[in-house]
């Protein structure tokens, strides 16, 4: 008995030793790098593109990349749960040294796509990747950021490299991933095909379905509608302040989703943030003043098409 007991005391050290000699490895050690297979790319700009990738970047990259002196050449990412780490967004100016313009255009695609920077370098979910955004609009963001709008002229900003935590470490082992490099073209449907389009807009584009489904952790990069929770919202994600706002469901579930809304309410808030009972819309949810009604009324026609999900939210009012 006792000589069972001391074996299994041995045992269990060496478990023990072994579990700490694993997570020293991983706090000691950085990110994981994977080989960097940018494709042969060359974007041809024209005004167009540029304007298309200048408006997407105001509702998508902005946000996250653009300083107070309104050119996109990176901050301190002060919303990022402290669980994360702290992280600097980059700069993605076309400065040559420093910013975006040490990409070719190729390994700007390779890197929005899959996650992988020019160095080999991952980086975690703190910057979005886009599988599924058109490679037409993919192009729009990269001919811009080589344009000569005011927000991308070349800035010699640096930042410290990030510092992950232990856990986001530890996922970037076990569950983050970079994505696959797409082996076929994405083209998007046209947008007189509403219900596709929207789902484009809220899948690919815009991506709203990340923040209005159950949580970032969950979500399914690569089959979006398999995110659990999709679009029934719930999403507890911290405002600039550190307080947690749950997202909105936004299924047609007349209780506690938006199914007793217009869609020309819908409009409204989206665009302008103004919801029909006059509450205002808070922070992360930005509205997107550069959708055209259009667009909204194709992302609404999607949402209509979507199964009602009766999921009560605490929006904490
Ligand atoms: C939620 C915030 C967020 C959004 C939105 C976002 N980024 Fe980022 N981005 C980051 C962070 C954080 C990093 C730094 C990643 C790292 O170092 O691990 C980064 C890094 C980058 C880099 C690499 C910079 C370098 O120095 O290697 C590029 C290029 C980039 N982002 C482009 C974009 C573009 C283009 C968009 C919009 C289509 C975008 N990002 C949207 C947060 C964001
Ligand atoms: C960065 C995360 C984020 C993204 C991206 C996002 N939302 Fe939101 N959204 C939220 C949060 C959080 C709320 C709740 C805000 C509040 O309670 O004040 C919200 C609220 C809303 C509301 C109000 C619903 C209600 O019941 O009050 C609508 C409508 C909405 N979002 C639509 C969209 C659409 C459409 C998109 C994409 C074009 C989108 N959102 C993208 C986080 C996001």
């Amino acid at each position: 008995m006792k000589k069972a007991l001391k074996l299994i005391g041995k045992i269990l050290g060496v478990i023990i030793l072994l579990l700490l000699i694993v997570a020293a490895y991983i706090q000691f050690s950085p990110i994981p790098t994977y080989e960097a297979k940018a494709p042969q790319l060359t974007v041809t700009p024209d005004s167009a593109l540029i304007a298309e990738g200048r408006r997407l970047a105001g509702m998508v990259c902005n946000q996250c990349h653009m300083a107070d002196n309104g050119k996109l050449e990176g901050k301190l990412m002060a919303d990022l749960p402290k669980a994360f780490g702290k992280a600097w967004t980059g700069n993605i100016t076309n400065d040559p040294k420093y910013g975006a313009g040490r990409y070719s255009d190729g390994e700007l695609a390779y890197f929005l796509r899959t996650g992988v920077k020019r160095d080999g370098k991952y980086a975690p979910p703190w910057m979005p990747k886009f599988p599924h955004l058109s490679d037409q609009d993919l192009h729009s963001v990269i001919a811009y950021l080589r344009s000569d709008a005011p927000e991308v002229q070349a800035s010699d900003k640096q930042h410290p490299a990030a510092q992950p935590s232990f856990l986001t470490k530890l996922l970037c082992r076990v569950a983050f991933k970079p994505l696959p490099y797409p082996d076929k073209p994405i083209t998007a449907p046209p947008i007189e095909d509403k219900v596709a389009y929207g789902r484009y807009l809220v899948t690919g584009k815009v991506e709203c379905y990340s923040c209005h489904s159950e949580n970032f952790a969950t979500m399914n990069m690569m089959e979006p509608e398999k995110t659990p929770g999709y679009f029934a919202g719930g999403n507890p994600i911290p405002n600039l302040e550190g307080v947690i706002i749950n997202s909105a469901n936004l299924t047609k579930d007349p209780e506690t989703g938006i199914g007793s809304w217009t869609e020309e309410q819908f409009i409204q808030t989206v665009k302008f943030g103004k919801r029909p009972d006059g509450k205002p819309i808070r922070y992360p949810m930005v509205p997107f003043g550069g959708l055209s009604d259009e667009e909204v009324s194709a992302v609404w026609a999607y949402l209509q098409s979507l199964p009602a999900v009766h999921h009560p939210v605490d929006r904490k009012w």
